[in-house]
């Protein structure tokens, strides 16, 4: 049986990702700071672990318990809106560490763990922020297009012990918690000088036609994983298609 392990499984992407690869018939250890066992149906094939991915000692552990892994997924962010100058250097941290630090070294306890078992995929989940650019964004922005550069250079070194490096990039997903998950971070970071800029750009994001739902990520990380074609990106969303042909 194919194994996977997931990071930030407790809503949105993460968890309909860990629910599909339960449903194909995989053993899924779906990973959350705090596990909460009422999120999936009850399965021999399901492990819960805590896994903190700015925590390198519980990153450890939860490979440790998680034994023989085909697949790795990094899911795991946050987010951040707002003018750069306004974003505390305090929350741009917050936000590297998480989203960039976070990936980077679940990425580099799982390598040797892959490469001693002769091969598995690393997923990385950024965002369709690496496609097109997204006004007040910077910080997040700067986070996740650091984890496509990592991805891409890393690909080359692991190709050699038969680990595949993929990236997933979701667009933007009204019905996720992500937003709600930043509220707190995301207060006073419009300045009265951004007000009528940013009142432009949050009506935009109210009209948006074209998003990205949770099964559209699950799909694309499950296409990722089982992907042979040395293809690296793979867009999640009606938005982040349209955004991937574009280019
Ligand atoms: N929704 C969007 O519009 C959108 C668009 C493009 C890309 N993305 C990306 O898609 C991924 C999933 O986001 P989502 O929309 O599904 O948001 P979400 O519902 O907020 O899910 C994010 C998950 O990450 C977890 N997480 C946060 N910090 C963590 C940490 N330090 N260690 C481990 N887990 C942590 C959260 O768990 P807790 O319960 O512990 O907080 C949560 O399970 C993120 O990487 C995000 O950047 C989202």
């Amino acid at each position: 049986m194919k194994s996977i392990l997931i990071t930030g499984t407790s809503s949105g992407y993460g968890l309909a990702t860990a629910r599909h690869f339960l449903a194909q018939g995989w053993r899924v250890v779906a990973t959350m700071r705090t596990p909460k066992p009422g999120l999936f149906p009850a399965s021999p094939n399901l492990q819960l672990l805590p896994l903190d991915v700015t925590d390198l000692g519980s990153i450890q552990a939860a490979l440790d318990a998680a034994g023989d892994l085909d697949a790795i997924v990094n899911n795991a962010g946050i987010g951040v809106v707002g003018a750069f100058e306004a974003t505390p250097m305090a929350t741009v941290d917050e936000v590297f560490a998480t989203n960039t630090f976070g990936t980077m070294a679940v990425c580099q306890a799982a390598i040797p763990r892959l490469r001693a078992r002769g091969g598995g995929v690393l997923v990385n989940v950024t965002s369709s922020v690496t496609l097109a650019r997204m006004p007040l964004a910077a910080a997040y922005s700067a986070s996740k297009a650091a984890v496509d550069a990592f991805t891409a250079s890393l690909a080359f070194e692991l190709e050699p012990f038969g680990i595949r490096s993929k990236l997933v990039l979701p667009g933007y997903g009204p019905t996720t918690a992500f937003a709600a998950n930043g509220g707190d971070r995301m207060q006073g970071l419009v300045p009265p000088a951004y007000a009528a800029f940013a009142e432009k750009v949050f009506a935009g994001f109210a009209n948006v036609t074209l998003t990205t739902r949770e099964s559209d990520v699950a799909e694309a990380v499950w296409r990722a994983v089982q992907d042979t074609t040395g293809q690296l990106r793979f867009p999640a969303g009606a938005d982040a298609v349209a955004l991937a042909q574009a280019r």
